[in-house]
């Protein structure tokens, strides 16, 4: 059996974090995360800069205010926040791995699936698959802050360090439906896209976003962190992987599927005026305009993925216990 490890995730606390978190220690590894709070296994990042990376064998990074907190106006603190807690905590851990004499084995830096940009397609053109190897395609905002984000990561000293960069696709974690109307907070309770999109499906008000024909780059929890674990343990990867199903779905088809198995129709369309209104229209092209991103070298490196198809993934997430 390997030996256990210890694992250093900033940001450990989230979505992913989390269900990293659990994954590492069900197999017996040590988990500390970096936080802005302090707490038992936690380290602010105030004391990694201080004190000094500890003694760890892999740092995963998943740190940086979520882009798409509706309960948030967007405005220029708020964009601020979302660039710099990326930039600041990806420097941060850069200079501590780099200033530590005997540095862990391996860094995980996360990013989005944003990178590759958008561009509008004329009709019937048909989108562009895009791997590891692409450029992007067109530059928005999000594309523009994954650039940078994965800029600052590229400090770390490969030549002490395997550098594994992730760009992740929208995760899709559990949610359950315990009821309509008596106890709509219970609803989802889980964190990731599918609650963000469940309480008008719920209302039964259900839609698709704009045009509906944007490609929407998923990828199941669980194989979210089947992909950190298997890069993790697997010393010939190296540099960048997408972290994405392997079969990316229009708008439309995920909607339905959704639908499907959340036992609740999809009745109209979300115009993209609306979209553009509550979310800004910075952040609109994540849910109006889509990037049809396959992963090459994940799959090139060996990793098989449990849920390929959205169908098969959405039978495993929505979950009807009423
Ligand atoms: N979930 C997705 O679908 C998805 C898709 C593509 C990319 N990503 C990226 O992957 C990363 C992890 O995603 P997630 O869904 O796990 O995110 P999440 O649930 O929002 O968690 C991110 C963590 O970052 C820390 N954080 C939040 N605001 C911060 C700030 N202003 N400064 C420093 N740290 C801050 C928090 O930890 P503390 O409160 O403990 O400090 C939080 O638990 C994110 O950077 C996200 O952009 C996620």
């Amino acid at each position: 059996m390997a030996k256990p490890r210890h694992v250093l995730i900033g940001g450990g606390s989230g979505f992913i974090g989390q269900a990293l978190t659990d994954a590492l220690r069900r197999r017996g590894d040590k988990v500390t995360w970096v936080s802005r709070s302090a707490g038992e296994n936690r380290l602010t990042w105030d004391a990694l800069e201080k004190d000094g990376l500890p003694d760890c064998d892999v740092v995963v990074n998943f740190a940086g205010q979520h882009i798409l907190n509706l309960s948030r106006r967007w405005n220029d603190a708020y964009r601020d926040d979302v660039i710099n807690s990326r930039i600041k905590t990806t420097q941060i851990i850069v200079k501590a791995i780099n200033d530590k004499a005997a540095p862990p084995a391996t860094f995980i830096s996360t990013a989005g699936k944003c990178f590759y940009g958008t561009k509008e397609l004329t009709a019937g053109e048909a989108p562009e698959e895009l791997d590891e190897y692409s450029e992007p395609i067109g530059m928005d905002f999000p594309a523009e802050l994954v650039s940078q984000w994965e800029a600052a990561a590229e400090g770390v000293d490969t030549s002490r360090v395997r550098h594994i960069k992730l760009r992740i696709g929208v995760v899709l974690g559990a949610i359950e439906r315990k009821s309509y109307i008596t106890k709509p907070w219970r609803i989802g309770k889980s964190r990731g896209f599918l609650p963000i999109i469940r309480l008008p499906f719920c209302l039964g008000a259900g839609a698709t976003i704009g045009k509906g024909t944007q490609i929407f780059p998923w990828v199941h929890i669980d194989d979210m962190v089947g992909v950190i674990l298997h890069v993790m343990d697997n010393p010939e990867t190296e540099g960048r992987y997408n972290a994405v199903a392997p079969n990316a779905v229009t708008n439309e088809v995920f909607t339905r599927s959704f639908s499907k198995h959340l036992k609740r129709p999809v009745l109209w369309s979300i115009p993209e005026w609306v979209i553009k209104f509550i979310v800004g229209e910075e952040r609109s092209s994540i849910l109006l305009k889509g990037q049809l991103v396959k992963p090459r070298r994940t799959i090139e490196s060996g990793y098989v993925f449990k849920y390929p198809e959205i169908d098969g993934a959405m039978a495993d997430l929505v979950k009807i216990t009423f």
